[in-house]
Formats: C-alpha cells, sequence, structure tokens
C-alpha cells in the first residue's frame, strides 16, 4: 500500500521501520509519524502550516464549532463504505493537518465496525506531530500531496478539508469505486470577518466542481451555512489559522477581539467518483 518515495516500490514497516527492496529505509519518528518527505518534493525549508499556526486550529477546532463539519464527511464517508464494509479499506486524509477531521472520521469508521486503514498525509511536521497526540491508531505521514507515496489507485475514499484541490494527485489514488469528498469555503464563509478586514470585500466561491470536472464527475453538494458566536480567545484561534489575519493590521484585529463575535459560516460538501474514461496522465517533459 505504502511506496517508496525514492524508488516506489512498496515499503515494508520493520520494528520501527519502513524499507523498500531496495533498502530506502524511513525510520517512525518518536511521536510516530513516518516522515516520508523528500529534500526534492519540498517547496520550502519548512512547508506547510507552522508550529503556531497549527497550535492555534487544534485550539479552535477543539471549541467544537466545526463539529458539524466533521458529523456531515462522516456521515457521507459511512454511506458510500458501507457497501464495502465486508472487507478492509483504505482511506486518505489528505492535507489532514493536526487531525481533527481525520480522528473524528476514524472514530465514526469504528463505531459502524467498518473495517479499514486511515492515512493522514501533511506536508508539515509540525501537524503530524500534533495529529499523533489525537490518535495513537492511525498512521500520521509527512509527505508531499503531489507525491504522495501509495499504490495508484488504492483508496477507497480520500477526504481533502480546506486544502487546495490537487485533481490530478486525487485521480491518482482514488480507486474506481472509490470517492472524494471536499469541503471548501463557499461565497460567504467568514463572510463579517471579512467585512472587518477588506475595505472592498470579495464574495466569490472557489470553484470545486470545475477544478475536478477532468478527471471527476460530481455527485453531490451539501451547503453547510450557520452562524458561530466566538469569544474572543476562540477569535484569537481563527484569526492565527487563517491567512485573513496577515492582511489585517493590529487595530482592526484588537477590534474583532474586543468582543464576542456573530460569523457566518458557509461551507461546500462535495462528492466525486472518478470519471473513468479518462485516466490521469503523467505529466510529460516536453523540454526533452
Ligand atoms: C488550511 S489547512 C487544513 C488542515 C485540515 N484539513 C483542517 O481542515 O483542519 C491546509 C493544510 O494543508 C497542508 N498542505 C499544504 N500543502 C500541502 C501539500 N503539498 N501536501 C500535503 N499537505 C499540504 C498544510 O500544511 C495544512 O496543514
Ligand atoms: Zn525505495
Amino acid at each position: 500500500m505504502l511506496t517508496c518515495p525514492v524508488c516506489q516500490q512498496s515499503l515494508v514497516l520493520h520494528d520501527r521501520q519502513l524499507r523498500c527492496e531496495n533498502n530506502h529505509s524511513f525510520d517512525r519518528a518518536k511521536q510516530g509519524y513516518f516522515n516520508l518527505l523528500l529534500n526534492t518534493a519540498k517547496n520550502s525549508k519548512q512547508p506547510g502550516d507552522n508550529a503556531a499556526m497549527v497550535q492555534a486550529r487544534t485550539a479552535f477546532l477543539n471549541a467544537g464549532h466545526y463539529q458539524s463539519i466533521s458529523d456531515t464527511i462522516n456521515q457521507l464517508a459511512i454511506d458510500h463504505l458501507l457497501h464495502g464494509a465486508d472487507t478492509e479499506q483504505h482511506i486518505l486524509d489528505l492535507g489532514c493537518g493536526e487531525g481533527y477531521y481525520s480522528e473524528r472520521l476514524h472514530q465514526a469508521l469504528n463505531d459502524h465496525q467498518i473495517s479499514h486503514t486511515f492515512y493522514g498525509l501533511d506536508i508539515s511536521k509540525d501537524a503530524a506531530k500534533a495529529a499523533c497526540k489525537r490518535s495513537k491508531d492511525m498512521h500520521w505521514l509527512v509527505a508531499n500531496a503531489n507525491h504522495a507515496p501509495f499504490a495508484e489507485h488504492s483508496m477507497q475514499l480520500i477526504t481533502n478539508v480546506f486544502n487546495r484541490i490537487m485533481p490530478k494527485a486525487l485521480a491518482k489514488l482514488c480507486a474506481p469505486n472509490g470517492r472524494v469528498l471536499i469541503a471548501s469555503a463557499g461565497a460567504f464563509h467568514l463572510q463579517q470577518l471579512k467585512e472587518a478586514i477588506y475595505a472592498t470585500p470579495k464574495f466569490v466561491e472557489y470553484d470545486a466542481i470545475g477544478a475536478m470536472a477532468d478527471y471527476f464527475e460530481h455527485e453531490q453538494r451539501h451547503v453547510l451555512d450557520f452562524t458561530m458566536s466566538l469569544n474572543p480567545d476562540t477569535t484569537a484561534h481563527l484569526l492565527a489559522m487563517t491567512p485573513h489575519v496577515w492582511r489585517s493590521s493590529p487595530e482592526t484585529q484588537q477590534g474583532l477581539l474586543s468582543a464576542p463575535l456573530d460569523l457566518r459560516v458557509q461551507i461546500n460538501l462535495d462528492s466525486f467518483k472518478p470519471t473513468l474514461e479518462n485516466p490521469p496522465q503523467e505529466d510529460h517533459n516536453t523540454q526533452g
């Protein structure tokens, strides 16, 4: 299932080490994750979310304001996976961050006796360390989603929650009968925050369905639209985990943190199945 990021042969677990037949080896970190990120697949020295963002995300998610998003993901996942519940199914949370959604999905699948192996993958080492604290019986990996270390078409379910969508990578990983669940921000997500930060806030939504169209057929969309009431501590965590904070002045931030804040949440949850007529093509190097 896991493949070597160097030579793409299968990786086998020997004690606390993953090893391929060409003797490339990867030790388990003391926290429990495996780092399969090659230097050549890093886009910066410390890729992905940093420790402060990860900590803020954990504190925000633990306050429970996004639990209904997680519950809806879990229900959609169970609906799909119950069909193959008699076999071991492989689940991947791509860009899993600190593991809030992955761990809750893993628990929900266990509660429904859906036998599975769960992989949470993120490019950030700090995120993987935090995820290890959420669960010791899941497989946490540091890797680049664009070079995910798995056999092709091996995942019965892939979740992609609030990450950049990488359709080609998803198509390469998804089993022919598999599903991809994508959570993305709707146009009015965090409306009041944008209104406070930007002079002319833009309420445009990312076109997840269009982004996936080359490789996937859209199945269904659930829209979650509700207001959350945040105390100033939780607002501070939210600000620290979103890119909006970098664009806001200290005065604006102070204003947002001076009183409880009612914020609109608008999330699209889309499920996709692979279009088999369009198998993913490798990139061709036209430079020769
Ligand atoms: C907005 S956060 C969402 C995290 C988590 N899914 C959640 O909703 O709590 C985006 C995550 O994607 C990770 N990420 C960014 N680029 C990545 C890549 N190329 N491969 C894997 N993970 C990546 C970041 O480190 C970060 O944890
Ligand atoms: Zn190898």
